[in-house]
């Protein structure tokens, strides 16, 4: 193969490759042991030496890949190296938060570190590209795969696309230690109907572009190598065939060039769909569509030739794909050296590991306090309760898929190891699933004597992430008794939630003295967790997603449209339930710490602005308490009054401050006038005159909020 390929050397390859080739090319098939469907076309040697097989997904190792790069190079006709993808959704060796807690930081920089150390693990492991970042907004905690994404605003899911892509590409996509990043799953599978896997997501066009798309267009704006579609339809056209949103946004009105894949058998699923008829018909709607790999199905391969003879695919479609693909591999630096990944050497896992106690300490949310944390010095017998206190496989998280679970630390162990001058009594109580109770008498006995309990309940990692969706999102098996029980002994309680969403627990925040979101955060779960419990890290988690009171409230997100008739408690007429309120447990941004910050003095540079203009909103924020403050403010609009109803609330940014005891500081924002853009009739953003409220608060609850107007003075 000549070592240096360019783009006139793609063309010249092509020119020499038979049909099957091209379509091996487009082919992806499983080699490794993760799969998430029926393995179909699976990779076999012979497949790679024939040429059958352009790339090969969740493999890894440098053995394993080196031994199906050689025969690609040097057994089939063409030498056209593979690549190897990898899902890489929160650490590859070692496990950083999951992306929804990670999100909770608030903090591009983390993000792409974790991001960088992720890609450096993978890399040395052969990975070329992973299936990351994944950027589904969720609004439906019904949902499990809320967990693998950053929640349910289209700005910080944008802002996080950015700090992954960057942090997963590097500088140069050729480094023996960048990947390829894959945008998915585009788009709109978090608006599943009723939160169920797989299900069709049926919304308005100013949805999709408005909410789900943003991300998409920053990863673009990034320079996202690749995109996978998802399995769902939106408006009833499948995502593998999706015209309109793939060919017509995508590639034509965005420009992306980067090689779009399938997610998984999706090409073949387009029959499940009822849009195909057959596998011909499958594969010539995905290739017209745009999708220019078939990441398991082995359609493209086994059909597109019967398509084409049917006049149902282009060949000028299946080149453009494969040029693509090549493409991609050139970036990749594989034609230089098809090795080049799984030869470089492996970086020393203490600064990951550093770097993922880091992110969990910081992703933690403390949800409510009265006090009782940080636990105080007269607190000397801790009962230690339920069946994540002292589970090491659960911390871990749903996808991952090199991880040893040995590296994650116990809430057990952070504790003891956090506090050896004390009595800590441990008791699992019951398991997270099952039926048998007969521990909860143990961990009663435990509690009675105890100054504090911590109580450790939620899901297991694997209720979370892909075909995890759950119509009760609560505690699972016989927690609630377990709690129930500890909860009647009268100490004071402390519970901790492990989850990869918001779980339903009303009763739980009304009755515990402390309730913490404790995620599911990786290798530095334990260790952190005791570092918030003790108090030697403030908090400074805050909520990527509404938090609902009842399943009923779903889907729940801040920026809603406005009602006909706004809720108004003293007409029942106005939009609201006659059996909770319309509010959930915690909005948007919620998260306490152990100082208390106040707000105030919002000022605006100015009270009218014009198209191109700059904006400058600051806020004065003042650490009433006597311990330092890292805070999370958050930067808010409304447009008054708009051609299409003006969501009630918009996120336009969001500032960390760091504050000594006691002492005040200026915040300061700055705002380009097009931030305060929306979708006109025919979805182009754009701004239109008249009056904007500006807010800031701490979190998205409206009563909470200051408040400004600024009024957009026609160009
Ligand atoms: C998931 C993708 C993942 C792929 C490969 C699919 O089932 O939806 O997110 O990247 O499997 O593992």
């Amino acid at each position: 193969m000549d070592a240096d390929l360019d783009l006139n050397g793609i063309e010249k390859l092509l020119a020499e490759m038979t049909l099957e080739e091209k379509l091996g090319q487009m082919t992806m098939s499983p080699a490794g042991s993760a799969t998430t469907g029926p393995v179909r076309g699976e990779a076999t040697t012979e497949a790679v030496r024939a040429g059958a097989v352009g790339s090969l997904l969740n493999i890894w190792g440098r053995v394993a890949t080196n031994r199906f790069q050689k025969l690609a190079v040097e057994e089939t006709r063409l030498g056209i190296p593979l690549f190897f993808g990898v899902d890489v959704l929160h650490g590859h060796r070692t496990v950083f938060p999951i992306p929804l807690a990670e999100a909770g930081l608030f903090d591009p920089v983390y993000w792409e570190r974790t991001a960088r150390a992720a890609a450096r693990e993978a890399a040395a492991d052969g990975a070329d590209l992973t299936f990351a970042p994944m950027l589904d907004i969720a609004r439906d905690p019904r949902w499990g795969r809320m967990a693998e994404g950053a929640g349910e605003d289209p700005l910080v899911g944008a802002r996080f696309a950015v700090a992954k892509v960057r942090g997963f590409q590097g500088g140069d996509l050729a480094a023996p230690d960048s990947l390829a990043a894959t945008a998915k799953h585009f788009c709109c599978g978090g608006a599943a109907l009723a939160g169920r896997e797989y299900a069709a997501a049926d919304l308005s066009d100013r949805a999709v572009h408005e909410t789900y798309l943003p991300p998409f267009r920053a990863a673009v704006e990034a320079g996202c190598a690749a995109i996978m579609a998802a399995f769902n339809s939106v408006g009833g056209v499948p995502m593998t065939a999706h015209v309109p949103l793939l060919r017509a946004w995508l590639r034509e009105k965005l420009g992306f060039d980067g090689v779009i894949m399938s997610d998984y058998a999706a090409i073949e699923e387009l029959i499940d769909h009822g849009v195909a008829a057959d596998r011909a018909e499958a594969a010539g709607l995905a290739l017209k569509a745009g999708v220019d790999i078939d990441m398991v199905s082995g359609v493209y391969f086994s059909a597109l030739p019967e398509a084409l003879s049917r006049g149902l695919a282009k060949m000028a479609d299946i080149d453009a794909a494969v040029r693509r693909i090549l493409i991609l591999k050139m970036k990749l630096g594989l034609f230089d050296d098809p090795r080049r990944r799984a030869k470089a050497r492996r970086s020393a896992s203490g600064a990951a590991k550093k770097l993922a106690l880091d992110a969990a300490r910081r992703a933690i949310t403390l949800l409510t306090n009265d006090g009782t944390l940080p636990l105080g010095e007269n607190i000397r017998r801790i009962a230690l309760i339920g069946p994540l206190a002292d589970a090491r496989e659960e911390m871990v998280g749903p996808w991952t898929l090199a991880a040893d679970p040995r590296q994650c630390s116990t809430v057990l162990e952070g504790l003891r190891a956090a506090l050896p001058d004390r009595e800590i009594f441990y008791q699992q109580g019951v398991t997270i699933r099952g039926d048998d109770v007969s521990g909860i008498d143990a961990a009663r006995a435990a509690c009675e004597t105890a100054d504090a309990v911590i109580l450790c309940v939620g899901e297991a990692a694997r209720m979370s992430g892909e075909a995890a969706s759950r119509a009760r999102p609560g505690l699972p098996g016989r927690q609630r008794e377990l709690a129930e029980a500890v909860l009647a002994t009268g100490r004071p309680a402390v519970a901790l939630l492990f989850s990869g969403r918001p779980l339903i627990v009303p009763w739980l925040a009304e009755r515990a003295r402390a309730m913490v979101a404790a995620w599911f955060l990786g290798a530095g779960a334990g260790a952190a967790i005791a570092e918030v419990l003790t108090g030697r890290f403030n908090p400074t988690g805050r909520l990527p997603v509404t938090w609902p009171r009842a399943v009923g409230q779903i889907p729940i997100f801040f920026a809603e449209r406005p009602a006909a008739r706004p809720a108004n408690p003293d007409d029942p007429f106005t939009s609201k339930y006659i059996d909770l309120p319309n509010e959930p447990l915690f909005p948007f941004g919620h998260g306490l710490s152990y100082a208390e910050v106040k707000l105030d003095k919002l000022r605006l540079g100015q009270e009218e602005f014009r198209p191109g203009d700059r904006i400058t909103v600051e806020v004065e924020a003042r650490n009433l308490s006597g311990r330092a403050a890292r805070e999370t403010i958050f930067l808010f609009s409304r447009d008054r009054v708009a051609a299409a109803a003006p969501l009630v609330l918009e996120l336009k940014g969001w500032a960390k401050v760091e504050l000594a005891p006691r002492r005040k500081k200026t915040v300061v924002f700055t705002l380009a006038a097009e931030d305060l853009s929306s979708l006109d009739a025919d979805l182009a953003w754009r701004l239109e005159p008249g009056d904007f409220d500006i807010y800031v608060g701490l979190s998205a609850d409206r009563r909470f909020l200051l408040s400004a107007r600024l009024r957009c003075r026609p160009a």
